[in-house]
């Protein structure tokens, strides 16, 4: 059975995580922090979610803030996921970077994947690329970044099971995985272009250790926050692009009303958010 909240301390509770990483939890949600947290509470032997919110608050273990991270986001995501965004990204949009390269003598490509959870995503990047005959010729950076930092240790150990990988085409999975039996390792080809990184997407200071990227991927995280600290995430992932850069968020998603500083373009029925 999971441990009551207080109304008082579960706002004491929602407005520190929201501070901390945007992740706004609504009033009508208190049941979900009692979920997530619920057995850390006990695990700490401490009496009860106000005590909880002490030791992140005030204790000297910074790793509690961590732990908290990991519990209350949700990291679902596989290989391939709306996969319309890839095939634009692979088509229109690499293209127009090597056309763009081949103007300014620039020899790489950056790609982006800005809350990346397990992996998935940037990886299924870095076989897209590896896939391009144009793409040789280039250096291919993707950095992938979460503030979770068990999922960033899930994804630089690069094994997935059946569900993660059940929309990856046949010919990918011979080349880029190692092994069977509901087990497949991301080959180490992959993994040595794609470099894991800590970044909480609302703190200016993570941010600014990604510059000039041609193309971010910043998909199914902003869901979670309220326009303020979208708006400050999406500021943030301005600074990081190059100048006519490009941005995906989620499919569901939109930035209408919360920037002016992208223009959408449609191209093949996705919308691409472009940096002006
Ligand atoms: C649902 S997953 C999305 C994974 C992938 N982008 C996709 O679309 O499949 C959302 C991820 O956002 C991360 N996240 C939540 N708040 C964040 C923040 N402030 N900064 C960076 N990442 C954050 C979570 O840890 C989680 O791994």
């Amino acid at each position: 059975m999971s441990l009551l909240m207080t109304d008082d301390v579960f706002k004491q509770l929602r407005d520190f995580i929201y501070e901390r990483s945007g992740i706004f939890i609504p009033d009508n949600k208190k049941y979900f922090l009692e979920n997530r947290l619920g057995r850390r509470v006990q695990e700490k032997n401490l009496k009860g979610y106000e005590d909880y919110l002490y030791i992140l608050k005030y204790g000297s273990d910074k790793n509690e803030l961590n732990i908290m991270f990991n519990l209350v986001t949700t990291n679902e995501t596989f290989f391939f996921r709306e996969p319309q965004q890839f095939d634009v990204f692979a088509g229109e949009l690499f293209n127009r970077i090597v056309a763009e390269n081949a103007k300014t003598g620039r020899k790489d490509i950056k790609i982006w994947s800005a809350a990346c959870s397990t992996g998935e995503e940037p990886y299924t990047i870095a076989m897209i690329l590896m896939e391009k005959l144009e793409a040789g010729a280039l250096k291919k950076e993707i950095y992938a970044s979460d503030i979770s930092e068990s999922v960033l240790n899930s994804a630089k150990s690069g094994v997935y099971g059946s569900y993660a990988i059940r929309n990856v085409p046949e010919v990918y999975l011979k080349k880029y995985f190692n092994g069977a039996n509901q087990q497949y390792t991301i080959s180490n080809s992959v993994k040595s272009i794609t470099k894991f990184m800590k970044i909480n997407l609302i703190e200016d200071r993570d941010v600014k250790a990604v510059r000039g990227v041609d193309v971010i991927f910043c998909r199914n995280v902003l869901i979670y926050f309220d326009d303020r600290a979208k708006q400050k995430a999406v500021a943030n992932l301005y600074d990081a692009l190059r100048p006519n850069g490009y941005l995906f968020v989620g499919t569901s998603e939109s930035l209408h009303n919360v920037t002016r500083a992208f223009r959408p373009i449609v191209i093949n029925k996705v919308i691409v958010y472009q940096k002006v």
